[in-house]
């Protein structure tokens, strides 16, 4: 059994500004790249890399108490395909993510900030989709769930007013969970206070992003391990 040390040294990936990560050389293969921003205490990433063992996985998250309680989740031997991070996410993430790389981001129950002045706080921005963009994989996806239906809204709006994303639901969020939906810490405390998750999905198209003119990427389309039924969601039942 390994120390929480030896799982800091074999799943920690250290920072450094303006350094490319090379996925290949981390992960010891080219299998998709998945990533998840702020993955809070892990249950999403300790999960999924076990059913899709054939995905890469990169967990972001700020905080340094919450990443040791991801590597309490963590072995080596089975989940030899995920590290983590410790870093504060922003635009500048472009610095140490490749362009291109990366196959699907999750921002599970992201922090909402309510108050209409912190909205500026919100991970969710013009700005910051093109930076999504730019580090997404032609057809990338990105998965985004909260609880907060002011913030479902807002996300909704951003990325309608966008040509380089697509929703992938009608109304662009439902409240129908895929198949395999993994359960973190922050929707069952929400669920359990009366606010039940609203999921949207978004796919990179071809279109360029709002501001940023680079080429686009090749594209993965390798099917997944575990699919969703799409005919089975709607908007849901609000
Ligand atoms: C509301 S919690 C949700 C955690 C987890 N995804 C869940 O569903 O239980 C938001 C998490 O994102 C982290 N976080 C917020 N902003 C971040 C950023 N810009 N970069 C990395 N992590 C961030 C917070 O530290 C926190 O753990």
């Amino acid at each position: 059994m390994m120390t929480i040390q030896e799982k800091e040294e074999f799943f920690c990936i250290p920072h450094k500004d303006n350094e490319l990560l090379d996925f290949r050389a981390i992960f010891g293969n080219d299998n998709p790249v998945y990533m998840e921003i702020g993955c809070g205490k892990g249950e999403l990433i300790a999960t999924k890399s076990l059913v899709e063992w054939d995905r890469n996985f990169l967990g972001i998250e700020v905080k340094g108490d919450r990443i040791r309680i991801i590597l309490h989740k963590l072995d080596a031997s089975r989940h030899a395909n995920v590290r983590l991070m410790r870093l504060y996410v922003d635009d500048s993430v472009i610095n140490i993510i490749p362009r291109h790389s990366i196959r699907k981001i999750f921002i599970i129950h992201p922090d909402p900030w309510p108050k209409r002045k912190h909205h500026k706080n919100r991970i969710i921005q013009d700005s910051f989709l093109d930076t999504l963009n730019q580090i997404l994989r032609l057809r990338g996806e990105i998965e985004i769930a909260t609880d907060h239906q002011e913030y479902v809204m807002w996300i909704v709006e951003h990325f309608a007013r966008r040509k380089d994303f697509v929703a992938l639901y009608e109304k662009g969020y439902t409240t129908l969970p895929r198949a395999g939906h993994i359960v973190t810490y922050y929707e069952e405390f929400k669920r359990k206070e009366g606010y039940p998750p609203y999921f949207m999905r978004f796919r990179k198209t071809d279109h360029l992003p709002l501001t940023a003119h680079t080429p686009q990427g090749d594209e993965d389309d390798r099917p997944e391990t575990t699919a969703g039924n799409l005919s089975a969601e709607s908007s849901g039942n609000r």
